[in-house]
């Protein structure tokens, strides 16, 4: 849909731009990628071990009429981050938004979490963020512009029993993008994070039930939330009405972690 300003300006507009989103072949990813096309991006997008997912979203992508590539790599593995985000540069020419998005869990009380388990959720959702951040870094210093998006969670401010894992890898997004946002902030980078609460996808449907209904009993708004509410503000922070928001912390939780 189209939204214009009083000037007559249409907002939240990404014709010409390129996004790279990593993890979306499906979930959240997937719906960002999909609004972020919808209104005129071109869409660069990584997707690890999820090959079949992958294909059908590249296929709905390109059917919005804009250009989209999955590219199936590891965001764990720096040297493969390193790898894709060239090549997305060689077949897209430039890149104007990064949304860090993949994501794992591996949820068990510390009692029983063994050092890998620790290790590779950390690996993913925050060395991740890091492999891609670090990959497009000169790219948008050089341009003097760019978004950058990090979805992290609300229990990287809240803490969760049974997630110290997760807890801790997306506190740590938080600290990478206020640090980032420092870094870049005079080179007119904005970097800024989503906090999801509880919002159906694979991952949460993967709950034990009785969690999922502790979990909802607990939201204000009495819903889980949907991936589009992700998308939506994913929308707003990559747009050019958002060009002084820097460093914030955005909750999309239905008032879950106020
Ligand atoms: P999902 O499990 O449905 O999708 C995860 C995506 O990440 C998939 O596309 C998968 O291919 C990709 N991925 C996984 N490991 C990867 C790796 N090593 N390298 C590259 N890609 C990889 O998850 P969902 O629910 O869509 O979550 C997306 C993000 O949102 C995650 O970072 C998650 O932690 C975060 N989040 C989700 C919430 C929820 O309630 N669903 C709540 C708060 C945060």
């Amino acid at each position: 849909m189209t939204h214009f300003d009083v000037s007559g300006k249409i907002m939240f507009e990404l014709t010409g731009k390129t996004a790279i989103i990593t993890g979306a072949s499906r979930g959240i990813g997937k719906a960002i990628a999909m609004k972020f096309a919808s209104q005129g991006a071109n869409i660069a997008f990584l997707h690890y071990m999820d090959a079949d997912n992958a294909a059908a979203t590249e296929k709905e992508l390109n059917e919005l009429g804009i250009k989209a590539k999955g590219y199936e790599c590891n965001v764990a593995d720096f040297a493969a981050a390193n790898a894709a985000v060239e090549q997305i540069l060689e077949d897209f020419g430039e890149a104007h938004i990064l949304v860090n998005n993949a994501g794992i869990v591996r949820d068990m009380l510390m009692l029983k979490m063994q050092e890998s388990d620790f290790d590779a959720v950390i690996s993913v959702n925050l060395k991740g963020a890091f492999n891609m951040t670090k990959s497009v870094y000169q790219h948008f210093m050089k341009k003097r512009r760019g978004r950058i998006i990090n979805i992290s969670s609300i229990v990287g401010l809240t803490g969760n029993a049974g997630q110290t894992n997760y807890a801790s890898a997306k506190a740590g997004m938080i600290g990478l993008t206020k640090s980032v946002a420092k870094e870049l902030g005079a080179r007119n980078v904005t970097v800024n994070a989503i906090a999801p609460g509880f919002i159906k996808t694979d991952m949460t449907d993967g709950m034990p039930e009785k969690a999922k209904e502790a979990t909802l009993a607990a939201i204000p708004m009495k819903r889980m939330g949907q991936v589009e509410d992700i998308a939506n503000t994913a929308l707003f922070l990559a747009s050019d009405e958002a060009a002084y928001i820097s460093g914030e912390v955005i909750r999309v939780d239905g008032g879950l972690a106020m």
